[in-house]
């Protein structure tokens, strides 16, 4: 058992905001998936004040280690989640967090507001990688715009506040100082970076409809650990850590970067079932790891000589 704020979990693995369609995957596998959830929490998509028909197609472009997603955040909005998709996720057996996003703190409080009313909901995850109305950056770039946007949101809600760090910043370890000194409870990074394609034929058309994307995936599993461990050296809250993790040993290692929980994103459209194995390898990988530091601990090591192991 692990937790995160005081939500008990059965494993530290769960899955990133929007890379997993739980309620089609109930639909495609029935009462199984609720059986066999590969997360031990879930993270709904963005949720938005008004519904979003997402960016036109195409969405997304195959990268070498990776995909750039111009999704848009379709979502149905605040009314039609609360009153459409709630209750089935109420079903998954998972503590829920829901992750919302607005583009002025005005929105993001009725989103929280609306939200904490609900007993379904553990905790609440906030995207800040959205563009302030009146600077243009992304309110999660700049510390001073995220500071003044939890100090407005924080007393709205007792729920535990997770706020997701966007990596298209400078200084990613002071967004997190930022959100810690203003109450967030945790933060979660990397979401994804900033990316572009070309379409094949080199006329220097964007290949995506909303031509910038995200890239997400392998392709940025060693900048989400020097992120994660960046943030780790500034702050005391529990980090969610997640970028590029196809397998247990990722998970471990955000683990050893300072993460708390590991959340599995793109490598679940490979295989829906990643969030169990990637569980059970990072499981065995703790086991083993345990015995072999006991091993190492209770026998007496020996001490090679190079000297003299070279003379021979
Ligand atoms: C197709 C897709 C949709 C995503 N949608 C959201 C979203 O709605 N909200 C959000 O905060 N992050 C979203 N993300 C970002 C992921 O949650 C995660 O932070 C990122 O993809 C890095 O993890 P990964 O490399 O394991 O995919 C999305 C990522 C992808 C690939």
């Amino acid at each position: 058992m692990t937790e995160l704020c005081g939500i008990a979990l059965a494993h530290p693995i769960i899955n990133g905001s929007g890379t997993f369609d739980a309620i089609a995957a109930r639909r495609a596998f029935g009462d199984a998936l609720v059986e066999r959830f590969p997360f031990s929490a879930f993270v709904s998509k963005t949720i938005t004040l008004l519904p979003r028909a997402g960016n036109p197609p195409p969405r997304l472009w195959e990268a070498q280690a990776g995909i750039i997603n111009s999704i848009g955040l379709p979502n149905r909005g605040l009314q039609g989640y609360l009153e459409h998709d709630l209750p089935q996720l109420a079903e998954l057996g998972v503590p829920l967090i829901t992750n919302v996003m607005g583009s002025t703190a005005g929105e993001v409080a009725q989103l929280v507001e609306a939200i904490d009313a609900r007993d379904e909901v553990a905790a609440i995850e906030l995207n800040v990688s959205c563009p302030n109305v009146e600077t243009g950056l992304d309110i999660g770039a700049d510390p001073a715009s995220l500071a003044a946007l939890v100090r407005a949101v924080r007393p709205l809600t007792g729920k535990p506040l997770v706020v997701k760090l966007t990596p298209n910043t400078a200084d990613v370890a002071a967004v997190a100082v930022a959100a810690e000194s203003e109450g967030a409870d945790a933060v979660s990074l990397i979401n994804t970076l900033r990316a572009s394609a070309l379409a094949p034929g080199g006329e220097g058309r964007f290949w995506l409809g909303g031509q910038s994307g995200g890239l997400s995936g392998p392709a940025i599993r060693s900048i989400a650990l020097a992120q994660i461990a960046a943030v780790a050296r500034r702050v005391a809250i529990p980090i969610v850590g997640m970028g590029g993790v196809s397998h247990g040993t990722h998970a471990l290692d955000l683990l050893a970067a300072g993460a708390t929980l590991v959340a599995v994103g793109t490598e679940s459209f490979r295989d829906p079932a990643a969030g169990t194995r990637i569980a059970r390898e990072l499981k065995s990988l703790q086991i083993a790891g345990s015995s072999s530091t006991t091993l190492q601990e209770s026998e007496p090591q020996v001490q090679v000589d190079v000297k003299s192991a070279d003379s021979r």
